[in-house]
């Protein structure tokens, strides 16, 4: 048998050292976002509808963080049995309870919310005036002190420094302002970021009309993390693939019992890019509107078939159900649900479920759409492809496929490559790396950089070949030229493709459409039919670009520029003048022209003529200096190609062509 307790053993003290402060604010809430979500929800549970932080723009040592809602207030009375009452159950034993006023559901449960402040900052001071009463009072939280006090249990001393008599006046100036003093931060907050982040813990704006929470006057934004999404489920659920227990509510979230009237709603969004912020990747957990688990993959362990999709996914799950069980579900610090709890195990199941399936979506979704995406890149292709034989389509069409799924490339990119990679293919070369390209799984960086490189020199080998039979040509009409043998059909046939004899003209298109308008302007004895002294029969050639005109002559080689060939051509290039100035709402605003004669090297006078009229954009040329000058155009765009690839031995042997 026990021996009696003596009267003075028969009870032991629970004791409060005040150093718990500091368990249960600096601790816990050591980011400010996380520290001023507790007070905003503070602001809710007292059905403020307002909440405006105010951040600091620098942080300076007088540097304070104002928290200020125009809800309910306290009475002197409620500051000291809720506000200052630790561990105050303000849901009285009912886990659903609602705000008095709004009939909002209530947020607070653990009656340590507002030490949060106490995670950023050294001193708090209260302002708060009673919507019931009118009653104002101020009072201050030192962390120091309280530290300081052994055992707050027998009354921690809190001064107030502020009160104000209830009164019927002061009654509508209800709220609540907690000012956050001597903060330990390190910088300032930026206010963009800070809003965002915020916006990431409650859906509560976002749900309903009457609660805004304000940093800096601007109200945090809306779904901002929307953008960059490509899929969203259930948005994106094929008709088949949505399970039957989904429903798809109007604003796109998905709603189903997950088992005994567990309620959840949930939007997944799968981004293009893979997520960088740790606050974004994961699926977040809400519960009333408020984050309850921050962003997590649900514990999966071991491999799952769409495993790469959690670097591209976000989610967000709204379970209220489970804030409002009999046991508190929440850790303390508000960041994570105590999933070792039984409760807690069918969200658990159910959200590897749903992540599991929805990353397998992922991964077919992304290689179907990027098969869809290939198909669309070939199609450009598919004429010259079809001008293969068979056993070649495939090959190159292989390659071309290969090439298109290397992401890096942009769809220029692919098409300048695929182009070159036909040409090649349709001059005969390139087959041996091409035939590699479509038997490669997977091309290495190495390998990729020889094909870019392979397709630079075939390119300019390409255009090398283009290049040099018009160079052999020009040499051609050089030659004829300077024995006065054009023949006019190769006069005209230039006239038609100027662009054969200057490089300078490739930008230039034929406009057939005012050359008929024009001859119609010039007066009889102006038309060149009538011409007997070498002026072509017809207006040789109207070129355009952009908002100039340009009118080529030809004279037929041999025929020396005159007097009356200047005036007639100056003529030409008034009248073409005159008609675009009557003309201002049409395209054209310059006309230059270039008469291409043999220079008058008998007669000074005509040729400084002919040289006065070069300030006016009339040019004359002599046959022989244009040609000359095509010529050395065209072997500087050779030179150009062999620099493309110097020590190409292909492009190397070209140094004798030129
Ligand atoms: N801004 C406010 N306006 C009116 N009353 C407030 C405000 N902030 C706190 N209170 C009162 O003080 C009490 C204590 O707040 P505290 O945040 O510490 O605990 P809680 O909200 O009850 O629970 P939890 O720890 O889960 O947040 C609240 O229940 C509320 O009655
Ligand atoms: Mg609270």
């Amino acid at each position: 048998m026990t021996p009696p307790i003596p009267e003075d053993k028969k009870q032991l003290r629970l004791k409060f050292h005040g150093r718990v402060i500091d368990h249960l604010g600096i601790q816990m809430y050591q980011s400010p976002v996380a520290a001023i979500a507790e007070l905003i929800s503070n602001a809710w549970d007292a059905d403020a509808e307002d909440v405006k932080i105010t951040l600091p723009s620098t942080m300076t040592t007088g540097a304070v963080i104002e928290i200020s809602d125009n809800g309910n207030g306290m009475t002197f009375e409620q500051c000291q049995e809720r506000y200052l009452n630790v561990g105050y159950d303000c849901r009285v034993g009912v886990a659903a309870a609602t705000s008095s006023g709004k009939l909002r559901p209530v947020l607070g449960r653990k009656g340590i919310g507002k030490f949060a402040g106490f995670g950023i900052a050294q001193k708090m001071v209260v302002e708060t005036i009673s919507g019931q009463n009118g009653e104002r009072t101020v009072f201050e939280l030192n962390l120091a002190t309280l530290r300081g006090d052994e055992y707050i249990t027998e009354g921690g001393q809190i001064d107030v420094s502020e009160y104000e008599m209830p009164s019927e006046p002061m009654k509508a100036r209800h709220g609540t302002k907690i000012v956050l003093h001597n903060l330990s931060l390190q910088r300032a907050q930026n206010a963009d970021q800070f809003a965002r982040s915020m916006s990431r813990r409650f859906l509560l704006a976002q749900r309903v009309d009457d609660f805004k929470i304000l940093v800096n006057g601007a109200p945090i934004p809306d779904d901002a993390d929307l953008d960059g999404a490509e899929f969203v489920f259930p948005r994106d659920y094929e008709a088949t693939q949505k399970p039957a227990a989904v429903e798809i509510e109007p604003n796109g979230w998905g709603k189903e019992d997950i088992g005994g009237g567990r309620l959840v709603r949930w939007r997944f969004h799968f981004y293009k890019d893979t997520i960088k912020e740790d606050e974004l990747r994961g699926v977040s957990i809400f519960a009333n509107g408020k984050l309850a688990q921050r962003p997590f993959d649900f514990n999966i362990t071991g491999g799952i078939s769409g495993q790469q999709g959690l670097e591209y996914l976000s989610g967000r799950v709204e379970a209220d159900y489970i804030d409002l069980l009999p046991v508190d579900l929440i850790a303390t610090e508000r960041q994570r649900v105590n999933w070792e709890h039984p409760e807690a195990l069918p969200l658990l199941i159910w959200g590897r479920k749903r992540v599991d399936e929805l990353c397998r979506l992922w991964k077919e979704k992304r290689a179907s759409d990027k098969v869809k995406a290939l198909e669309s890149k070939l199609a450009n292709f598919s004429l010259r492809l079809a001008a293969l034989p068979k056993s070649e389509q495939k090959t190159v069409k292989r390659a071309l496929a290969k090439l298109a799924q290397i992401s890096a490339l942009t769809t220029k990119q692919f098409e300048d490559l695929g182009d070159a990679i036909l040409t090649s293919w349709e001059a005969g070369r390139l087959r041996d790396l091409i035939h590699d390209l479509s038997e490669a799984e997977e091309m290495s960086t190495e390998d990729f950089v020889g094909l870019l490189m392979e397709a630079n020199v075939l390119t300019a080998l390409n255009t090398y070949e283009a290049v040099s039979t018009k160079v052999a040509l020009i040499e051609g009409l050089r030659v004829k030229v300077e024995k006065n043998e054009l023949e006019l059909d190769v006069r005209d046939y230039i006239a038609e493709n100027p662009w054969l004899i200057s490089p300078r003209w490739e930008t230039f298109k034929v406009e057939t459409a005012i050359k008929t308008a024009l001859a119609d302007l010039l007066p009889a004895k102006y038309k060149p039919e009538d011409d007997e002294k070498g002026w072509n029969r017809r207006m040789d050639l109207l070129l355009a670009s952009g908002d100039t005109l340009l009118i080529l002559e030809f004279m037929q080689p041999g025929k020396v520029l005159d007097i009356g060939h200047i005036s007639r051509f100056e003529y030409y290039i008034t009248t073409i003048r005159n008609y675009i100035e009557a003309n201002t709402g049409g395209r054209f605003k310059r006309c230059a022209g270039y008469l291409i004669a043999n220079t008058p090297m008998k007669d000074p006078a005509v040729l400084k003529i002919a040289e006065s009229k070069a300030k006016d954009d009339m040019l004359f040329m002599d046959w022989g200096t244009m040609l000359a000058e095509a010529e050395r155009q065209f072997e500087d765009l050779i030179d150009t190609l062999r620099d493309r690839a110097p020590e190409d031995s292909r492009l190397k042997d070209l140094k004798g062509a030129a």
